[in-house]
């Protein structure tokens, strides 16, 4: 929002830039007796009026607000006299017309090339800004105008290569073609154009596309004050002489994510007429240097969304004229500069988003300072009391740091409006003062450790509140005596782990709710009838899970999306929800009965969740089916019987599918075939009774297989290479009756599984809806049934154990480096370890049991050396143990039931000619966390640092609407970790 805010005032200084140039020219404001117009010029406007047509809803006229006006509509053609005419200038001496102004015209239509316009020769000043030329090529006539001096074609729809006959133009002063969206600058017209229009101040080409790297020529360009390149799609290096270009007052840069540079360490004075600079979003990098405090006359610094790092400089402190500073986003450290207190003209303050750390310093004095947003950094200390009566700040963000102690109360004069202190470590009360903050829309204290009873009473007085989160504290709300209590443009309304114990009756006047969530409550028993007159008509979000509700009778709201029961103690028949819902969560209850087939009637559901129930019976067919856009269905863990029946039809966007835990028989429906965006698919612990289903190999997206625990049998057909399983990494065919040799022919072709790219993004991230859902899937790790709940785009498994297979563990298995779980166990495997195992450096987990192996222990497996769990008893090995770090850590049970293995850890001695190696240097992985280092998730996991020990790291994802929250678990010994709340995108623009 503020990036547009910034972009309009950008646009309005440039509007009114020109308004100041153009009536300074001479210009006759005379009456029609006055006939200086040539009959020539005069005819020439006429006609070009009448190629037009007046179209005052293109958004081009929109931007233009008040200032859009038809002039040409005003061009009397009774009044010879054409100089009177709106938009026209004439030269008091000649008459010739030398300014033309028709910018926010409403104009329609094309510009031809023989166009009249063109007949006016004497031209100066040319403006058709803002209007619609209906994406007609700018015609290469434009080069005629040879005295020229400022031309505007900025957002007025012209298409098509600009013409390299606009170089001839050798007397521009300005240039402005911007928002040209279909425009496209050559790179040699560019290079020509820096080189012929040498009188050039302003060149603004925002949005045209250049898509080329910077030409070096630009550098020269001594005359500019105004450069704007924003979204050209330039990219390369940035020369730094650019910086020192000495008259330039406004250089806007930024919006071009390939463009690189670093800011001038030395010298920068030079440029100290420099007013705004704005590199946001691009790849500029490096450390802020202290010779941006010589740009005196700085008004606006946009530095946000780049790649600085290092601390912000005490000498930012010296830009006294400084009304903004954006530097969000980036990886700058350490504390905020005290000497930021100087910035008398402050207004907005943005360092969310880096890696600051100590005290809010005391900006008490900044009495223009209206937003401070800090969120996303690692601030520590109390919240300052001058905050919180700060006579000017209207909007404070700071969010997701360290800040501890108690909430100051405020004072009456604070004009706040939005405070956000989510995310910290802030105790104690909810102040009473905070029902003098009659302004306030936006109030968010969740995830911090407040306690005390909160009467809502105390929210009375906001009457403008639109956005209250009371959630995960320690917080009571009472919900007595609040009867009266109206907040009537309250629309999102958090207060998750409120203990709230029953519906509180002041609800009923919450007419205008959107989302509401009173999850991880106390509330027991049947949902009230009157409930279902809560935002009747606005209610789009309801979470009611995690409480002890028993029973729910209607469903009565007519735009409900999301409706969330999970995790209560619900019986009886599933109800259907209303047709608008979209996303129906109802696991861990205790459902019974069938599906019933009217839930076939939502035909617009994303995701149903009933996992964790007791509903039984046959799955209605219609369910592969009925929505075109389900994507996520979950049965998990019920009763269900009888064959899967359902049909997926061609073009299904199913994404998840997880039967596992129930009875289902038979074969594996051949229509899975046709859900090609299926990433995980789980059908274990049934007692399905099938060949593997090879030809699932097809699926594209198939990153999950989960077959464990079902009547699977015979041998695993690889005779068909193409059907590869391209992005499977998770794959668990364990328990089964499979037969024959290991299928080793896969194994050279699970891609994702055998190169250690990147790991693939889209795991279940599927629009806005994927943000809800918690897909989980059960992977047997290190002796542990685990729920990875949204699996780990790195973590990769194979589980073949308890089948039948047969013959040697094939050496191809080598090609599956980014392994970290292989479980061959409990089957007829003979032969030699491969020593090629060794290879497979990433694994955690290698279990080679209850198999009938035979020979030595490869001393390549040392360099398994983030290897956890390794298991290899009962086999036929022999010989030494080998010996080296990661080997020192296993204890008897990896080796029991292999008599002749000896040496530590066994108590059996080698003979000396069979001594334990010890490996001289074992290259040693320099970071435990590499196992996480490519992460690339869309949600960076944080603080992981448990050494080797290393657990799987869950994304546990509890996103809500509009205000996504996000907590990540880390299971390995029982700690849990909750981190920092990210917002969804991570910026605000
Ligand atoms: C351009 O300006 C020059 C004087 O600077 C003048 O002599 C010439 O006639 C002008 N050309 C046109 C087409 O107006
Ligand atoms: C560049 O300017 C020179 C002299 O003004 C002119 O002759 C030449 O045609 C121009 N080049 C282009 C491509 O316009």
């Amino acid at each position: 929002m503020e990036r547009l805010i910034w972009l309009f005032q950008f646009l309005l200084y440039f509007m009114q830039y020109h308004q100041v140039s153009c009536s300074s020219s001479i210009s006759s404001f005379s009456t029609c007796t006055h006939h200086l117009c040539p009959h020539d010029q005069r005819f020439a406007l006429l006609q070009f009026k009448h190629m037009f047509t007046i179209n005052n809803s293109s958004d081009a006229s929109l931007w233009c607000g008040d200032l859009a006006s038809p002039k040409i509509l005003s061009w009397n053609e009774s009044c010879t006299d054409c100089c009177s005419w709106e938009g026209v200038t004439c030269d008091g001496l000649t008459g010739h017309v030398i300014g033309l102004d028709l910018s926010c015209s409403q104009l329609y239509g094309s510009i031809h090339p023989n166009s009249s316009l063109f007949q006016l020769s004497h031209l100066h000043h040319l403006n058709l800004a803002f209007n619609h030329f209906n994406y007609s090529h700018i015609p290469s006539a434009f080069g005629h105008f040879a005295n020229l001096t400022h031309l505007n074609l900025s957002d007025s729809s012209f298409s098509g290569s600009i013409p390299s006959e606009i170089c001839h133009l050798s007397r521009l002063v300005s240039l402005d073609l911007s928002y040209g969206r279909q425009l496209r600058l050559e790179l040699h017209n560019f290079r020509m154009m820096l080189k012929n229009l040498t009188q050039l101040q302003e060149l603004v080409l925002t949005a045209v596309n250049i898509s080329s790297v910077v030409p070096m020529s630009l550098t020269n360009m001594s005359s500019l004050t105004y450069l704007d390149l924003r979204l050209t799609g330039l990219h390369g290096k940035l020369p730094d002489s650019i910086f020192h270009l000495s008259n330039l007052q406004i250089l806007s840069l930024g919006d071009n994510y390939d463009l690189t540079g670093n800011l001038p360490k030395v010298n920068w004075s030079s440029s100290s007429s420099l007013q705004q600079l704005y590199l946001g979003s691009s790849s500029f990098s490096g450390e802020l240097p202290d010779s941006i405090g010589y740009l005196k006359s700085l008004t606006s610094l946009d530095l946000s969304d780049c790649k600085f790092f290092g601390s912000i400089r005490d000498s930012l402190g010296n830009l006294t004229q400084i009304t903004a500073i954006y530097l969000w986003a980036n990886s700058l450290n350490g504390q905020i500069p005290f000497t930021l207190s100087n910035l008398n003209q402050l207004i907005r303050l943005d360092l969310s988003e880096n890696n600051l750390d100590g005290k809010i310093p005391n900006f008490s004095g900044l009495h223009n300072l209206q937003t401070l947003h800090l969120h996303n950094n690692s601030l520590n200390g109390t919240l300052p009391s001058w905050l919180l009566n700060h006579s000017s700040l209207t909007d404070l963000e700071l969010g997701s740091n360290r800040l501890t102690g108690q909430i100051p109360e405020f004072q009456h004069k604070s004009k706040l409006m939005n405070i956000d202190l989510s995310h910290n470590e802030l105790h104690g009360p909810i102040p009473q003062s905070i029902s003098n903050l009659v302004n306030l829309t936006q109030l968010v204290f969740s995830s911090n450790n407040l306690s005390g009873v909160v009467e809502l009473q105390r929210f009375s007085n906001l009457k403008n509140l639109d956005y209250l989160d009371l959630s995960y504290n320690s917080l009571s709300v009472s919900a007595i005596n609040n009867i009266n209590i109206t907040l009537p443009k309250l629309r999102f309304f958090y207060m998750a782990s409120c203990k709230i114990k029953k519906f509180p009756d002041f609800f009923k006047a919450l007419e205008n709710v959107e989302q509401l969530d009173i999850s991880n409550s106390e509330i027991h028993g049947n949902i009230p009838k009157w409930v279902g007159i809560i935002g009747k008509a606005s209610l789009q979000y309801l979470n009611l899970s995690h409480n002890f509700l028993t029973g729910i009778k209607q469903l009565p709201w007519k735009n409900l999306v999301t409706l969330d029961l999970g995790f209560n103690l619900i019986q009886g028949p599933l109800p259907v929800p209303p047709p608008s819902v979209s996303c129906f969560l109802f696991s861990q209850n205790k459902l019974t009965g069938e599906i019933p087939s009217s839930i076939c009637n939502v035909s617009s559901l994303y995701i149903l969740d009933l996992s964790h129930n007791d509903l039984s019976g046959a799955i209605p067919q219609c369910l592969g089916y009925f929505s075109n856009v389900l994507f996520v269905l979950d049965l998990q863990f019920n009763a269900f019987q009888g064959n899967i029946p359902m049909i997926f039809r061609k073009g299904n966007q199913l994404q998840s599918l997880n039967l596992n835990g129930n009875q289902f028989e038979g074969p594996v429906p051949q229509s899975l075939a046709n859900c090609r965006q299926l990433q995980a698919l789980d059908l274990g612990n049934n007692k399905i009774n099938d060949t593997f289903p090879y030809w699932l190999g097809t699926l594209p997206n198939l990153q999950v297989l989960i077959l464990r625990s079902n009547n699977f049998h015979g041998p695993i057909d690889t005779s068909k290479p193409k059907l590869s399983f391209p992005e499977l990494r998770i794959v668990d065919l364990s328990h089964n009756k499979f037969t024959g040799h290991l299928p080793g022919r896969y194994f050279e072709f699970f891609k994702a599984m055998t190169n250690k790219t990147m790991p693939n993004k889209r795991y279940l991230s599927v629009g806005s809806y994927g943000s809800y859902y918690k897909d989980s899937v059960k992977v047997t790790m290190k002796g542990f049934d685990i729920y990875l709940t949204r699996i780990l785009p790195v973590f990769t498994a194979i589980d073949l154990s308890s089948n039948k297979f047969s013959g040697d563990i094939p050496n191809v298995i080598r090609r599956l480096n980014s392994l970290i779980v292989l479980n061959l166990s409990h089957n007829s495997l003979t032969g030699l370890i491969p020593s090629s195992l060794g290879d497979l450096t990433e694994l955690e987990s290698l279990d080679l049991s209850s198999n009938q192996l035979i020979g030595k222990i490869p001393n390549h497996l040392l360099s398994l050396t983030f290897l956890e769990v390794f298991n290899l008893s009962w086999n036929h090995l022999d010989g030494p143990i080998p010996r080296g770090k990661q080997f020192d850590t296993f204890g008897n049970d990896s080796y029991v039931g292999n008599l002749g293995l000896c040496g530590f850890p066994l108590s059996k001695k080698c003979e000396d000619n069979q001594a334990q190696v010890q490996p001289g240097v074992l290259l040693q992985h320099e970071d435990d966390s590499n196992f996480l280092s490519g992460l690339t998730w869309e949600v960076v996991v944080m603080g992981y640092a448990y050494g080797m020990a290393l657990g799987l790291v869950i994304g546990f994802l509890m996103f809500l609407i509009g205000k996504p929250k996000l907590f990540v678990r880390i299971v390995e010994g029982k700690k849990h970790k909750k981190v920092k709340m990210l917002r969804q995108g991570g910026r605000r623009n």
